[in-house]
């Protein structure tokens, strides 16, 4: 079933009326990078099964709830834990959030991730600012019927991760000397990790990391106008880039491990957010 503005309207009706408030910053938090609500000063937390149309979360690692806060001195509004294609879902429910974000008055939005690294510069535990994205491989969240009042029918795509938000990432990483590298991000569908043989190939097509999450949201998000900053943390490194097998609990792990730093550098970049 396609979502609609009915839907769309009714979860952002219910977010509205337990946050009463009005921020204009939605954070995605990817696996393993939940704590950063940890820091959220005056949380007022919604778990997904009580908002209308929300999917519920089946991933480890990605417990389903908004949490409304301050950080870095701005009222924010943080996803934790997302909605994968490979849980099953229509691609219309992977990125149903979006739309209620928009609704809701939503106009920047910080994506972040849990990626294997195809960059062999890059080592677990690396932070990626997405400078751009590949995605040959996945159905769009767009197609079928176009709604105009939330943008075109074919969208440009060319500064998807806005270049002004990606310079202020850039700077906030240096106040706080934590080496942000830059790259590309390749969305497949999962839920399998990758052949050795698809990471090569990958390479060979510009991508520095490898994600399961994030375009989908990304490419909805840009369709409606919103300003877009993604942020990946190398929680491995991709298949057959070294001798080590690849698993779930390795990107919990990185994740977990890297969870003070990410923090401390989302904080940052929120201070510093344009609005
Ligand atoms: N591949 C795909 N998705 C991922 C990986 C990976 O190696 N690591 C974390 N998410």
């Amino acid at each position: 079933m396609q979502n609609g503005m009915k839907q769309w309207q009714a979860a952002a009706d219910t977010i509205r009326s337990r946050i009463g408030g009005k921020p204009k910053i939605a954070i995605i938090l990817g696996s393993g990078l939940g704590s950063l609500v940890d820091v959220l000063e005056e949380p007022i937390e919604i778990e997904y099964g009580d908002i209308p149309g929300f999917p519920e979360t089946t991933v480890k690692g990605h417990s389903g709830r908004l949490v409304y806060g301050k950080l870095g001195g701005k009222q924010v509004l943080v996803m934790k834990g997302r909605f994968h294609f490979y849980e099953g879902y229509d691609i219309s429910q992977v990125v149903f959030h979006i739309r209620v974000f928009k609704l809701l008055g939503i106009s920047d939005l910080l994506v972040t991730n849990a990626a294997g690294g195809i960059n062999t510069e890059f080592k677990p535990g690396d932070l990626m600012m997405i400078n751009d994205h590949i995605s040959f491989f996945a159905p769009s969240p767009l197609r079928g019927v176009n709604m105009e009042e939330f943008g075109p029918r074919f969208p440009d795509m060319s500064n998807a991760y806005d270049s002004g938000l990606i310079a202020i990432a850039e700077e906030a990483a240096k106040k706080l000397d934590i080496s942000l590298k830059g790259g590309i991000y390749a969305f497949l569908q999962g839920p399998m990790f990758e052949t050795p043989a698809e990471i090569r190939a990958l390479r060979m097509l510009g991508a520095d990391a490898v994600g399961m999450s994030t375009v989908p949201e990304v490419i909805m998000a840009h369709h409606s106008g919103m300003n877009v900053m993604g942020i990946s943390c190398i929680t491995n490194m991709a298949a057959g880039v070294n001798e080590n097998k690849l698993n779930h609990e390795e990107v919990i792990e990185t994740g977990n491990r890297v969870g003070k730093s990410f923090a401390a550098l989302v904080t940052e970049i929120v201070s510093r957010w344009p609005l």
